[in-house]
């Protein structure tokens, strides 16, 4: 089957077009177009939602005339419907006027081609990011991912902890009590006059300083539960900060290299303190922060060690995207109805 994928929760305007078959563990990834009005965010050194959404609804038609396009040759999309089998979209969780923009718009194409709408959590979108084959250049690893996995979802508004049991059968394990790691690098970003947003910006220095420089907190590191907190570490960032009246370049490598070191320390620790206490056989890496290729060594280096097989999704899957909705949609039947379909801004996992 072929999927349409819609994702607008934040500030980017993406549709994809995978492809399925039951058999496979996998889907293959036709297109995947991601139209990002970032520019004007690091303007103004985060996202105004009004902006977001305005730009989204801008972008929204023009992306999905390019993902059939390029996904299926496509040239006018009209009434006329296209050779998809579904329409996936992001539901939630999200900021309310840009899912709409998805929203609106899926069950709009929904109505008018006859097609299900399978409404799509983005938070497991994010870890179905790992089951993208890309351009059906099958990673050969994609289909040895076995249950039970420990999924980490990173991102900029979750950090969570979870325990698959089979495709769509998650638990929760745990989550962050506060910030989140990519809120913690963006405010951090922000405090060392980086641009938005700050986690690419923090790995870029972090590669010219020494972690060692500073030894931040590492919060809950040896908590018996699986949940994570980052707020503190701002503020112990904060305090480092206004001890300089200036903030040298060399400064800022040290302060970004030990920030990403503390962060990094806990998010690998608890990961693989769950994977051992739940048996698993995989360990799935997913959202923005995941694309931190720090993160990924340290995580490679520590699963060799375990051997617990460990899947990240390539770096542009990492992010927002509109592949992983539909790679999720594929692994489950769950459609409603373009008239009960509703956004769901504070949709959690449970
Ligand atoms: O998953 P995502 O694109 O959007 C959300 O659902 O939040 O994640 C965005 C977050 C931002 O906080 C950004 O700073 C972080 O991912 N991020 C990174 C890197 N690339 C993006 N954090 C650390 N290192 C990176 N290379
Ligand atoms: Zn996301």
């Amino acid at each position: 089957m072929t999927i349409l994928g819609i994702e607008t929760s934040c500030d980017e305007t993406s549709a994809a077009l995978v492809q399925h078959t039951p058999e496979q563990n996998h889907v293959t990834l036709l297109a995947n177009i991601v139209s990002s009005s970032l520019i004007l965010h690091k303007k103004t050194g985060g996202i105004i939602p009004e902006i977001a959404a305005r730009e989204q609804l801008k972008y929204m038609l023009p992306t999905l005339t390019a993902v059939f396009a390029q996904g299926l040759g496509i040239s006018s999309l009209n009434a006329k419907s296209p050779p998809i089998d579904a329409i996936a979209v992001t539901h939630g969780p999200g900021l309310i006027g840009s899912l709409l923009v998805g929203i609106e718009t899926a069950r709009t194409l929904s109505m008018l081609w006859e097609k299900p709408l399978i409404p799509v959590n983005h938070m497991v979108g994010h870890i179905y990011a790992n089951f993208i084959g890309e351009n059906s250049n099958l990673k050969p690893q994609i289909s040895k991912i076995e249950f039970p996995a420990i999924a980490l979802v990173v991102s900029g508004g979750h950090t969570d902890l979870l325990l698959l049991i089979g495709h769509h059968d998650l638990r929760l394990l745990g989550g962050t009590r506060d910030d989140a790691a990519g809120e913690a690098f963006d405010k951090i970003g922000r405090l060392l006059n980086l641009p938005y947003p700050g986690g690419p910006e923090i790995e870029k220095r972090a590669k010219l300083g020494k972690a060692d420089t500073i030894r931040f907190p590492r919060p809950l590191l040896n908590s018996d539960d699986f949940d994570f907190s980052f707020s503190g570490l701002k503020s112990a960032a904060y305090r480092e900060v206004v001890k300089h009246p200036v903030l040298t370049d060399e400064l800022v490598n040290n302060l970004a290299a030990s920030v990403q070191a503390a962060i990094i320390d806990v998010l690998v620790i608890k990961t693989l303190k769950a994977a051992v206490k739940y048996n698993a056989k995989s360990i799935l890496l997913s959202g923005g922060v995941a694309a931190n290729q720090g993160l990924k060594k340290r995580f490679e280096l520590e699963t060799e060690n375990l051997k617990i097989p460990l899947f990240v999704p390539e770096k542009q899957l990492c992010t927002d995207n509109a592949g992983m909705i539909a790679a999720s949609a594929a692994f489950t039947r769950e459609s409603v109805s373009w008239r009960d379909l509703r956004v769901l801004p504070e949709l959690y996992f449970t």
